[in-house]
């Protein structure tokens, strides 16, 4: 007769069970903050970019879930109605929309704003959660490099062309899905636009510190106003953002590295708890200009903090973008 003790120290089960659990364990422990409060968010109007797939898709699904009205801005009709259907069929919300935005053509970014306000005339919480990670140099329709272009430039033409709803919707938020890659950014006040050199990675890094300055910038120019912003880095999550990763799509990559990575990654929920956490925490409301991860406040990077480079970025983007003088 086997005992208890037997089996655990038979190495045929003792050893991979423990491995077992030890991964479980650590793949749990990865997942993060969570936002655990409940709220109930019915009658507040929010958009979310980028909101088909990823982290925007589990955003969009929490707060439906948690009655609000979402816009869902998202520039693929096809893929954001797959989305959106499943996420009214599970919720049971059935104010969930689809209005198109591409982030990368400024011209569609209007449009967007036109029509968006065509149909409300209020707007409680603003996620700029759309980005694009790494890829080929290539351009955006105003020709802007894509990944300055989408991640900052389009974000910020379209927050400024909602301020004023914003304001008139007081309290209310913007919330910046940014990234701790930018603490390896440098914003290249020489080649803003990667003219004379690109790098993939340093394209992304540089448009995610630049969420990060216009983050503080405009906290500051909002101060007292009711409207707060905040931006955030979600985690290491588990999504499409390294489908432009020639790497990442080998076979050998998917079927024997990516496993080994496995427990180290976030699944896109958990990668939405931060969002919804500077989106939704009631203790948030007076709370503006600052970076959080996992649920919590943290550091920015030094380089995120010069005024000088601050000024010139935001000096720059609206004369790129055209963006209206709203301050
Ligand atoms: N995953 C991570 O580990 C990680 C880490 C740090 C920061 N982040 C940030 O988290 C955010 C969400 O990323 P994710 O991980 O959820 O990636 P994802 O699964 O690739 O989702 C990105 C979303 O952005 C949309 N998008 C891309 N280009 C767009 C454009 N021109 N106009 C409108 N929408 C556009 C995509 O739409 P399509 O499906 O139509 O392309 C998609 O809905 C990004 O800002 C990313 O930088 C992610
Ligand atoms: C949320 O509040 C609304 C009214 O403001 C109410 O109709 C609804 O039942 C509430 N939902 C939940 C889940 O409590
Ligand atoms: C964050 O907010 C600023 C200011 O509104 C904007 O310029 C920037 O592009 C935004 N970043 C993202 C990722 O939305």
């Amino acid at each position: 007769m086997w005992t208890l003790s037997d089996y655990l120290l038979s190495p045929l089960i003792a050893w991979p069970a423990s491995i077992g659990f030890a991964v479980y364990f650590i793949r749990q422990y990865m997942q993060g903050g969570q936002f655990k409060k409940e709220t109930n968010e019915t009658g507040k109007i929010v958009i979310v970019t980028g909101a088909n797939t990823g982290i925007g898709k589990e955003t969009v699904r929490e707060l439906a879930r948690r009655g609000a009205t979402v816009y869902m801005a998202c520039r693929d009709r096809n893929r954001a109605e797959e989305a959106r259907k499943q996420i009214i069929k599970e919720t049971k919300n059935k104010n969930v929309f689809f209005l198109e935005l591409d982030l990368s053509s400024l011209s569609s970014v209007r449009k967007f704003v036109a029509d968006f306000k065509a149909e409300q005339n209020q707007l409680h919480v603003l996620i700029n959660n759309a980005g694009i990670f790494r890829g080929p140099r290539r351009l955006t329709e105003d020709g802007f490099e894509m990944q300055l272009g989408v991640n900052h430039l389009g974000h910020f033409l379209l927050t400024i062309l909602l301020i004023d709803l914003l304001k008139k919707s007081t309290p209310s938020r913007i919330v910046n899905v940014s990234s701790l890659a930018h603490a390896m950014g440098k914003i290249n006040a020489d080649d803003l636009n990667s003219e004379k050199s690109y790098d993939e990675g340093k394209a992304y890094s540089q448009s995610k510190l630049a969420n990060v300055m216009f983050t503080r910038e405009l906290a500051k120019r909002l101060a007292g106003t009711g409207v707060t912003v905040n931006a955030l880095h979600p985690g290491v999550v588990d999504t499409e953002i390294f489908r432009n990763l020639q790497l990442a799509q080998s076979k050998f990559v998917i079927n024997f590295i990516k496993p080994l990575f496995w427990p180290l990654l976030k699944t896109p929920k958990s990668g939405a708890q931060t969002t919804l956490y500077a989106a939704l925490d009631p203790d948030l409301d007076d709370v503006t200009g600052l970076y959080f991860s996992d649920c919590k406040p943290k550091e920015v990077a030094e380089t995120a903090t010069d005024e000088k480079v601050i000024k010139f970025l935001w000096k720059q983007s609206e004369k790129w973008t055209g963006a209206p003088r709203v301050f």
